[in-house]
């Protein structure tokens, strides 16, 4: 969770906002600079070359899931501490890694009835092609100077292709017709995207190539996407995912030349979009015990730690004497079912599962209720 400063200074660049504007940096006991990670990819290459990995498993894939920190301005979907779920490859510089990983996501998308999520991608080239492209676009810039915001107006010579990703109306309406960096790529970065554009076909991944994505970090060669949110729920933060490939980067951060590529999502965006559609995104427990009586809440603690062991989510009451209440906590928790343990019930073996969006009763055997509370 806590990396050198150092680290994302040299990934993720210094005129970045991550870096330049949203990171919590801070000295450790006088020693080391430190930040807390904006992000996961840094860190994950950063493991990846500490460990040697490249020598033992030189095409490895990588997953994370864990709390990023920026300091941005909060906002519906924008948070100073939020949760990345992330995926990286490594030694693989084809593009059918990329095309392979946005069908894994749009599987994922489909999985959880998300539909409404379009697919941009972009190239934005490599250290062949870019360097020409921004002096070119630099010099488009330096005429309009007088037309944009004060920030791009600086941009023009510290991170050029920013401006155009820039929000405000009149820089915009100053960049409509600025150079393309996907007109101006070179053979290999050319034939590297149409490669990735076969193979999202071939796999039936829809998607939209979009030459105004520029992402908001340095390491991206070549493929980058970004995932935003089509429907309700998110207003303007609508990107619910994004990432690229960072083919120099292991190299960068003092590893071997190994490609990679990967993605994030923002799981409080994507909670966010769930819930606008509806969906019960906090899961209650399979099974709420409810237990009558000193003895039931003994024989009531003893079966949940068995219904638990059997893979269910269980909970209880430990009071064990106003049935009504417990019945409406069951509820109140988004239990799928009740499971009531009076005295006549334990005297045959036998609890009452009541199913409560239906208000369905049922006796079970105590030793068949694991596979009756199973879904
Ligand atoms: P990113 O586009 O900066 O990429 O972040 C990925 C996702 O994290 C965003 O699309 C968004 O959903 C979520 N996110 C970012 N900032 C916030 C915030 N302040 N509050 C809530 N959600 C946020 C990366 O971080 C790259 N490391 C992705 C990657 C992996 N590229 C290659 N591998």
């Amino acid at each position: 969770m806590i990396e050198k400063t150092e680290l994302f200074t040299r990934s993720i660049g210094t005129e970045t906002d991550v870096v330049s504007k949203e990171m919590y940096t801070f000295v450790d006991k006088g020693e080391d600079s430190v930040t807390l990670r904006p992000e996961g990819t840094a860190g994950v290459v950063r493991a990846f070359v500490e460990h040697g990995v490249a020598q033992t498993d030189p095409k490895t894939r990588w997953w994370y899931l864990g709390p990023m920190f920026r300091r941005e301005r909060p906002q519906k979907g924008r948070y100073r501490q939020f949760w990345q779920l992330g995926a990286e490859a490594f030694g693989q510089g084809s593009a059918r890694v990329d095309a392979e990983m946005l069908a894994m996501l749009r599987d994922l998308f489909e999985a959880c009835a998300l539909p409404g999520v379009a697919f941009h991608v972009a190239s934005i080239g490599d250290a062949k092609c870019r360097p020409a492209y921004k002096a070119k676009l630099q010099e488009f810039l330096r005429g309009r100077a007088d037309r944009l915001c004060e920030d791009c107006a600086r941009r023009i010579e510290t991170n050029p292709l920013r401006v155009l990703d820039c929000k405000k109306e009149g820089c915009r309406a100053a960049t409509q017709d600025a150079p393309r960096l996907m007109a101006h790529l070179c053979d290999e970065c050319r034939a590297h995207f149409e490669e990735l554009r076969r193979s999202l076909d071939l796999l039936k991944v829809a998607y939209e190539v979009d030459d105004r994505i520029v992402r908001g970090l340095d390491y991206y060669v070549r493929t980058t996407f970004e995932l935003l949110h089509t429907g309700e729920g998110l207003g303007s933060q609508n990107a619910v995912g994004g990432g690229g490939r960072y083919d120099g980067l292991v190299q960068d951060l003092g590893g071997p030349p190994v490609p990679g590529v990967g993605f994030a999502l923002g799981m409080e965006r994507l909670v966010l979009a769930l819930e606008a559609r509806g969906a019960a995104v906090k899961a209650g427990p399979d099974a709420f015990l409810a237990p009558m009586g000193a003895a039931a809440v003994e024989r009531a603690m003893v079966l949940a730690r068995e219904l638990r062991t059997a893979g269910l989510r269980v909970d209880m009451d430990y009071d064990g004497k106003k049935l009504g209440k417990t019945l409406e906590r069951a509820d109140k928790a988004g239990a799928r079912a009740a499971v009531i343990l009076g005295e006549d019930e334990l005297a045959r073996g036998e609890a009452k599962v009541k199913t409560l969006a239906t208000g369905e009763e049922t006796f079970v055997p105590l030793a068949d209720l694991a596979t009756a509370l199973q879904r």
